[in-house]
């Protein structure tokens, strides 16, 4: 061997040993969300990195970014299409700019029981609403629950006419916009991030959240009255881009999304359990007074919010809208 070729033998062996490091290097997964760790989201991600270092210890290297310390709901998916995070969880009222189908869940009074959500999401539609997603270049990989919001306020509120006038931080959904409207309420579109300091400060009247948010943002020390009015759900979308997905070695893919299951199933059961713990523990803090609704008062908001199906049952499908509502007779 001559001494050219032995200098392309030697550049050779670097590169393959260039090529095998590189390889060697772990994939990392950045969660971003915007809630505080201990919720059913907070809880799930937490899950989700343990199952994976465990399940895929060396190779996937998970890091977890509460509160949102690296995105806002309001920037989180562009930033996945960008490729600067892998996995979010929004809300599915955060979807509208993506499709309009996911404004379903956002529909009031939709849904009897959190049976009735877990049914519909488990049907051939609901599965379907998964990979809505599809064309904007995002996978939705599973459902998480949270649970039912409930009316936070400065005065009290028990039926449609107590929202008139007052000031109401929201969700970025036109249809929970529409649903305040039609009470005669200003709706204000904010992110969560800000929403307690709005309260604090009573730059607004209220806002609308599950039992595990307004416990973990400590709502109920800065207001005095919840309803507890059950009148929506608030569950999430598991997330992530379809570059990063489809771009991920074969055998990777199907343990991350078993982890992924595993977590949602984790996070669902915290859920539950957390729908009853955070509102005994809101009631036990003793600050805000939780109201519960009379079956008269009850049949007011049902009444107050038919306007608001109306407007939305051409976007979102009749067809759909009647599965959504059939759940609830399986769930029973
Ligand atoms: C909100 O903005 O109120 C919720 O989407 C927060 C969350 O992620 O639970």
């Amino acid at each position: 061997m001559n001494v050219i070729s032995l200098v392309r033998v030697g550049i050779l062996v670097l590169w393959l040993v260039a090529a095998g490091s590189l390889s060697a290097e772990p994939i990392t997964i950045r969660f971003s969300h915007i809630v505080a760790e201990d919720t059913p989201k907070g809880l799930m991600a937490l899950k989700f990195k343990e199952l994976v270092n465990k399940r895929l210890a060396g190779k996937v290297n998970v890091k977890v970014y509460p509160n949102s310390i690296l995105y806002g709901d309001g920037n989180v998916l562009e930033a996945m299409l960008l490729g600067n995070v892998e996995l979010a969880a929004p809300s599915l009222s955060k979807f509208q700019r993506y499709t309009k189908k996911l404004q379903v869940f956002d529909l009031p009074f939709l849904f009897r029981d959190m049976d009735a959500v877990d049914d519909f999401q488990r049907s051939e539609a609901g599965r379907k609403l998964l990979d809505s997603l599809e064309g904007k270049m995002l996978v939705g990989l599973g459902y998480l629950h949270n649970g039912f919001k409930q009316i936070t306020s400065n005065g009290l509120v028990r039926v449609p006419a107590d929202l008139s006038g007052g000031l109401y931080r929201i969700q970025s959904s036109d249809v929970i916009e529409t649903q305040f409207k039609a009470v005669g309420a200003l709706p204000l579109k904010k992110s969560f991030s800000d929403t307690y300091r709005l309260l604090k400060n009573k730059s607004i009247d209220g806002t609308e959240n599950t039992w595990s948010n307004i416990y973990s943002q400590r709502y109920h020390e800065v207001q005095n009255y919840i309803l507890e009015s059950n009148h929506g759900v608030l569950d999430y979308l598991v997330v992530t881009s379809a570059e990063f997905w489809f771009g991920l070695p074969d055998d990777t893919r199907i343990v991350l999304k078993r982890a992924i299951e595993d977590s949602i199933a984790f996070g669902n059961r915290v859920a539950q359990k957390k729908a009853k713990t955070d509102r005994a523990a809101v009631i036990a803090a003793g600050e805000a007074r939780v109201v519960e609704l009379y079956e008269y008062e009850r049949q007011q908001w049902l009444q107050a919010m038919i306007p608001v199906w109306k407007k939305f049952e051409d976007d979102i499908g009749q067809d759909l809208i009647g599965i959504a509502v059939g759940s609830n007779a399986v769930s029973k």
